[in-house]
């Protein structure tokens, strides 16, 4: 997720976009820039860093003009640097784009626009993208507009782009799919940006772009709006907003934790895309494809992490072991660091960690390197720390996890983890075409059916009221669901602060059960996948000692129905996928109960986004 502003009017753009970056900063942080038309030439700053850094660097450049596009970044292609920060010229200078999103075929487009001349300093696909709409304006001879509208039909993937032509300063082109943008409708002078936030104090008659939609903006004339695909006439829906400016950056959600729960089925397609292609049996991950025989031969995969990321990790192990057949080991990261483990160059090392900055994480890293193993990252944020330290890598794609409670890094650090496993099963002939094309198209389907898993957010906010006063919670599960126990006994700790603690289900009887009596709110996992049987009679023994059961269950369970106080359902899927669906009402519940009990929900107290200290 980055953040775009944009502006043409007759104020200066300057400070508009720079204060309209500020407001956006949430989308994205690692990178910023600004290009301002002067009334001759296009002036361009850009930094690595924070827009607080770039109103530094921009104090070399002029700042005049009311024509202007700013961007502040989330990698995902390229790192943090200034040569890949936005906006981006074409080869000629006289088109500047700022864009949010990911170009999937950028590389191919890349080396047919090398074939005919084309030179690229960065290594971003939105400098691909500016440079196919100048080609196609030049070889078509057409307006922006019109090459925009042309050069959009060749890409594939998500964007919100502004552009503009230093030839032609009374225009900006945007258009959008997949990636949010809204313009904003003033007197004689219109506002372009990822939200409303940095236009809502000029005006609140906005126009929210829908997929595959186009506008070509021109001062003193309507904006027109164009479908990408056939360039035919699409009608503005002007809205008059009522939003203030913390509930825009915000979404309209009341915490970013809420927000970024309902981004992950967004975050999970955006974490396979380009690389998930179920239709054609195919899983693309170049950082796995290069090192392929790495994995395949190794003794044994160890994972470390911690906390959420660490959940991760032990789901990572059931469907590794599950369905590639290859020895996993999951550590705490800062266990593992000091207990002098016996590491070999056979051995492959798993990191993850949604900031990659985690010390322990970062130790554990360095100390398996010098003992010769293969180190592989699992991060949310590109150019960070561990992404840099590691042998390669996969990003989760997630955009930028504000919240302290993880979420959504926690379902797509599992997606990734999925299709790494699904590859490397099929790399070992451990997995039928039949199996293997079954999971492709399953996974597809798990951002619809986090969507349904969702719909039960007014069940869960009742449930919640009825266990927010409660002192301590037992959370359990089986299988793949044991970690998922574990993961949801954390978020309800970290934002709620009541002791809760989760179990494999049948540990249970192993001491836990002593604990049960009416006082005590137990919630299960019981999914009609994975001993389901086993986990219903554990639900037995809690209910004949009157513990409070409250069961996460498939879509038209009946049998755990009769004997809990209270069942959530999910849409049923694959066994290895079914964490991705039984932890959203956990996530929810937390939430819930976190803001009842009027807790900071995303800055709990003693706690940081990002520990990089022992
Ligand atoms: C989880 O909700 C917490 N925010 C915390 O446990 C977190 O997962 C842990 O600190 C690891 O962070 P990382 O993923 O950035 O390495």
């Amino acid at each position: 997720m980055c953040g775009i502003v944009g502006y043409i009017g007759y104020r200066d753009a300057f400070p508009i976009i720079i204060k309209g970056l500020q407001r956006l900063e949430y989308r994205g942080y690692d990178s910023a820039g600004i290009a301002l038309f002067d009334g001759k030439d296009i002036n361009l700053a850009k930094t690595k860093g924070k827009v607080e850094d770039l109103k530094n660097k921009a104090s070399e450049i002029s700042q005049k003009g009311s024509l202007g596009v700013g961007h502040t970044r989330w990698a995902t292609h390229g790192v943090p640097n200034d040569v890949n920060s936005h906006p981006h010229y074409s080869n000629s200078g006289d088109l500047v784009i700022i864009h949010n999103g990911i170009i999937e075929n950028y590389e191919s487009i890349k080396k047919e626009l090398s074939k005919r001349g084309y030179i690229f300093s960065s290594d971003t696909d939105t400098e691909v993208l500016v440079n196919l709409i100048e080609e196609v304006k030049k070889t078509e001879d057409v307006m922006l507009g019109k090459a925009v509208q042309l050069a959009l039909n060749q890409v594939v993937g998500a964007y919100a782009i502004a552009v503009f032509d230093k030839r032609k300063p009374d225009e900006i082109v945007v258009a959008k799919l997949g990636s949010p943008l809204a313009i904003g409708i003033g007197e004689d002078e219109f506002f372009i940006a990822s939200d409303a936030s940095p236009f809502i104090e000029f005006t609140n008659n906005a126009v929210y772009l829908e997929d595959e939609e186009m506008a070509i903006i021109r001062l003193g004339k309507e904006i027109k709006l164009r479908k990408i695909k056939d360039d035919s006439v699409a009608y503005p829906r002007i809205l008059e907003l009522q939003m203030n400016l913390e509930e825009i950056e915000k979404g309209g959600y009341e915490h970013f934790m809420l927000k970024e729960i309902y981004e992950q089925p967004r975050a999970i397609k955006d974490t396979y895309r380009g690389r998930l292609h179920a239709d054609q049996g195919l899983i693309r991950m170049a950082g796995i494809d290069q090192n392929l025989e790495k994995f395949t031969n190794a003794n044994r995969i160890i994972i470390v992490a911690c906390g959420t990321s660490w959940h991760a990790g032990l789901v990572a192990e059931y469907i590794f072991e599950d369905l590639a057949r290859i020895s996993v080991e999951v550590e705490y990261a800062s266990e593992f660091r000091y207990r002098n483990p016996v590491i070999t160059d056979k051995d492959v090392l798993i990191a993850i960690s949604q900031s990659g900055e985690t010390a322990d994480t970062l130790a554990a890293i360095k100390l398996a390197k010098e003992k010769g193993a293969f180190v592989f990252g699992v991060c949310n944020v590109v150019g960070s720390t561990i992404a840099r330290e590691t042998d390669a890598g996969a990003y989760t794609h997630a955009g930028p996890e504000i919240g302290v409670a993880s979420t959504k890094a926690f379902t797509t650090q599992i997606t990734v983890l999925t299709l790494i496993a699904l590859k490397l099963a099929k790399a070992k002939g451990v997995f039928s075409e039949t199996k293997y094309h079954e999971y492709l198209t399953e996974l597809e389907t798990i951002p619809a059916k986090v969507e349904r898993a969702l719909e039960s957010n007014p069940l869960i906010e009742i449930i919640a009221n009825v266990y927010k006063d409660s002192t301590n919670c037992l959370y359990l599960g089986r299988g793949y669901n044991f970690p998922v126990a574990l993961e949801g006994a954390l978020k309800l700790k970290e934002i709620s602060y009541i002791h809760a603690e989760g179990y494999p289900a049948a540990e249970m009887k192993h001491g836990p059960i002593a604990l049960i009596d009416e006082h005590m709110p137990v919630f299960v996992i019981a999914t009609k996948k994975g001993h389901y049987e086993k986990v219903v009679s554990n639900i037995q023994e809690i209910k004949s000692r009157k513990g409070k059961i409250i069961a996460i269950v498939t879509e038209g369970d009946e049998q755990v129905r009769d004997l809990a106080d209270h069942v959530i359902e999910v849409p049923e899927t694959l066994e290895s996928l079914t964490p991705l669906l039984t932890t959203i009402p956990l996530q929810l519940l937390s939430y819930h109960i976190a803001v009842m009990r009027d807790c900071n929900v995303d800055q709990p107290r003693n706690l940081a986004k990002s520990v990089t200290v022992e």
